[in-house]
């Protein structure tokens, strides 16, 4: 699947207990899973299965109780962190897309996309120029200029797309990334993934509940008691 020049993702009998005892909770017992550059899989399963969990820990938002996580060609987890600089690998490699928008209030839509090329040291012009593209590609460039509290809910979240992708990361993590948008805009969110995938060779998981997104995907891991299984998708197509 994935060609051995770049690995995307690979994620292997991943586990993740949260607290110890009797209380503890185990949400990955053993995970499988395999994204190759230029991919986009769902990642689909009832409440409370792990998938949050999942990306959480692929994005080195938590840390994992055991397996082995690769990114790219780095091997950034192995029963533990094999990288020292967490920071630095979710802020160059891993693009999020979250459940809720988190924007920053005092900085206008076209700088809350900007902010992160400015501060990877690209000038102010060609940071706002990538923005407005963005913008422009999830239909909301005539809001450029609001604030985020002046946006609706789908609004707020295309906004929240548009950042996630501006520093065309290898990899990306979408977590309900459609569900406060209407079907079109829906689609619209899933296009512009899959183009990022094609033209940047990026490694993309959804994960969703979506009716109107499932059909698009041509491999879906399914999460179950804290074990994915894989299928193939509907592979709707998209143009
Ligand atoms: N910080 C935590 N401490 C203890 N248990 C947790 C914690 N976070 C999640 N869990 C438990 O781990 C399991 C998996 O949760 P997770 O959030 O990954 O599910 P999910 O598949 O994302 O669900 P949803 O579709 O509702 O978002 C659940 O049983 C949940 O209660
Ligand atoms: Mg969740």
């Amino acid at each position: 699947m994935a060609d051995m020049e770049k690995t995307g993702i690979r994620i292997e009998g991943l586990r993740k207990r949260y607290g110890e005892g009797d209380t503890a909770v185990d949400a990955l017992k053993g995970v499988d899973m395999q994204v190759a550059p230029g991919e986009v899989v769902g990642l689909i399963g009832p409440s409370g299965s792990g998938k949050s969990t999942l990306l959480k820990c692929l994005g080195a938002v938590i840390e994992p109780s055991a397996g082995r996580m690769t990114l790219g060609q780095d091997l950034i987890y192995n029963d533990r962190w094999e990288i020292a600089d967490l920071r630095a690998l979710r802020r160059d490699k891993i693009g999020f897309v979250f459940q809720a928008p988190y924007l920053i209030p005092f900085l206008d839509v076209t700088d809350n996309v900007a902010l992160l090329p400015m501060l990877a040291g690209e000038s102010n012009a060609i940071a706002r120029q990538r923005a407005r593209e963005l913008l422009e590609a999830l239909d909301v460039a005539h809001r450029a200029r609001a604030m985020p509290a002046q946006l609706s809910g789908g609004e707020q979240q295309r906004v929240a797309i548009a950042r996630a992708l501006v520093n065309r990361p290898p990899v990306i993590l979408a977590d309900e990334p459609t569900a406060p948008l209407d079907s079109e805009r829906a689609l619209a969110v899933i296009r512009i993934l899959n183009q990022m995938a094609r033209q940047f060779d990026t490694a993309i998981i959804v994960v969703t509940h979506d009716e109107k997104i499932i059909p698009t995907f041509k491999r879906i891991y399914h999460i179950r008691d804290g074990r994915t299984h894989e299928e193939a998708g509907a592979a709707m197509p998209l143009e």
